[in-house]
């Protein structure tokens, strides 16, 4: 490549952004919507920063007009949003609440009004808290459940939506809600954790099938996962051992089933201590097991895995939290290393490589498979300048990084389809509340205002001409 040459993606290429209900929406108890776990969660003291929650967050729901004209306005041309489970269906069972799917109805008609494709995920970590009551994800009725609340939402928006995620990261659902308790419901037991993810992949599975018979045929179904990147720290056997049973914990108790139809042997090893798997019933592998459209995979950050080194205090550079539990089921002794000096406001090491890396692995693993990147981005501590302005140069070359790596990965073959850039908006970052800004519009909590930053400058730029600038 010449020095100085912009890089171009395919025309083709789908350039969107990507948000959450929780995180955006707020009118928690508005038109019908009950307590999910995350209202629940984020009311118990202690358990998010500062005890902040998302009953206004970016009020979203009664601004999504403004907001759709921004992403208008910044040349967008996909959005990526979640719809909340308790909103059209509050208990988790039974019929739907009309005024919650008419939400969602005027948000889609406002997106293709305006141009641009609604990209829908079916379930943000949003669960009715009437079903954690019941169990949560560790019980299976709840993935018949989501069975039920996938055939709602697809035929009520089965007209309008063309492409259909049935769950984001089941990994942070079940291995941070269940194991490290940092994220909703905040339980702490190791073998509910190998319940819940397997639930989750049968929720997928289940909803995957109903969605097939409620979908127009042009309809795309996916999953978004959040496949760990890790490295072993030297290459001895040991540590890769450390980096092999990690990965098979965040990334193949997902991808095998959905992908492959079974869970890998070294998984139930490596947890047989703790479960000896019998909640895995006879055709389950074969229900999650369903042909998919596309793959989403969300990138933040490489980790480093070593071998036990027989310390008590075990380092927990592992990106999800600083719990006192490990949510490392079965390999709560590997340690992880912090090698990377660059760091975004979470703590996160920058290392764009790690998204060539991940892209490869599964078109290799996977080549039929289109995939996308759903999230990718980076918070930092921005700060509004005495003008009014948001200048936020560490993302903007954040992201240049990561997409530069995508274009790496293009560039060897990859079928990669499109980009969501995580996020639209500042907005509830969980655990951390409002205290970590992942967007490119800065959101003023107190007037709910909202500040393109530079960032989005660069990136509606960026979308327009479909090529990387050399330079800001
Ligand atoms: C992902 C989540 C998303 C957001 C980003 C920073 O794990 O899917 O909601 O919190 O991390």
């Amino acid at each position: 490549m010449t020095e100085n040459q912009p890089r171009t993606f395919p025309a083709d290429f789908l350039w969107g952004s990507a948000t959450a209900a929780y995180q955006i929406e707020g009118a928690a108890a508005e038109d019908g919507r009950t307590p999910s776990i995350w209202d629940t969660f984020s009311r118990t003291p202690g358990k998010v920063y500062e005890g902040h929650t998302g009953d206004v967050a970016c009020d979203h729901y009664h601004r999504w007009q403004d907001d759709l004209d921004l992403m208008a306005e910044l040349g967008l041309e996909a959005y990526r949003f979640s719809v909340s489970w308790p909103r059209v269906q509050p208990t988790g069972r039974g019929p739907a609440v009309q005024r919650g799917l008419d939400f969602y109805r005027a948000l889609t008609d406002g997106l293709l009004e305006r141009g641009i494709t609604p990209a829908l995920t079916l379930y943000h970590w949003d669960l009715p808290q009437e079903l954690e009551d019941a169990g949560g994800w560790p019980v299976r009725e709840t993935a018949e459940r989501f069975a039920e609340y996938a055939r709602i939402v697809g035929e009520a928006l089965g007209d309008r939506v063309k492409m259909w995620t049935t769950l984001n990261e089941p990994f942070c659902s079940a291995f941070l809600g269940y194991g490290s308790g940092v994220h909703a419901p905040g339980r702490t037991e190791p073998e509910s954790v190998l319940k819940a993810a397997h639930h989750l992949n049968l929720a997928h599975g289940l909803a995957t099938q109903v969605l097939r018979e409620v979908l127009p045929r042009d309809a795309a179904i996916g999953i978004t996962l959040n496949p760990a990147v890790v490295r072993p720290h030297t290459d001895s056997p040991e540590d890769r051992d450390a980096a092999r049973r990690i990965d098979a914990l965040q990334t193949r108790i997902f991808s095998d089933p959905v992908l492959h139809g079974a869970y890998p042997a070294d998984l139930r090893q490596d947890t047989a201590a703790v479960s000896d798997w019998s909640f895995v019933r006879d055709g389950d592998e074969a229900a999650i097991h369903q042909p998919l459209d596309f793959l989403g995979i969300n990138y933040y950050n490489p980790v480093v895995a070593s071998a036990p080194s027989g310390s008590d205090v075990v380092a927990r550079n592992d990106g999800h939290g600083s719990g006192e539990h490990s949510p490392w089921v079965g390999s709560e002794q590997v340690e992880f290393q912090m090698l990377t000096a660059e760091r975004t406001d979470m703590g996160w090491p920058i290392d764009a490589s790690g998204l060539t890396d991940v892209l490869l692995r599964f078109s290799r693993e996977v080549p039929q498979l289109p995939l996308y990147i759903t999230e990718n981005g980076a918070a930092f501590d921005d700060k509004m300048d005495g003008s009014g302005a948001v200048h936020d140069p560490n993302r903007v070359a954040y992201l240049r990084d990561h997409l530069s790596a995508a274009l790496d990965a293009l560039e060897q073959g990859v079928d990669l389809r499109g980009y969501f850039l995580w996020s639209l908006l500042d907005n509830f970052e969980w655990a951390y509340g409002y205290s970590k800004r992942f967007g490119v519009v800065h959101v003023d909590f107190e007037t709910l205002k909202r500040t393109p930053k530079s960032s989005a400058r660069w990136y509606s730029e960026l979308v327009r001409s479909g090529s990387l600038p050399d330079r800001d």
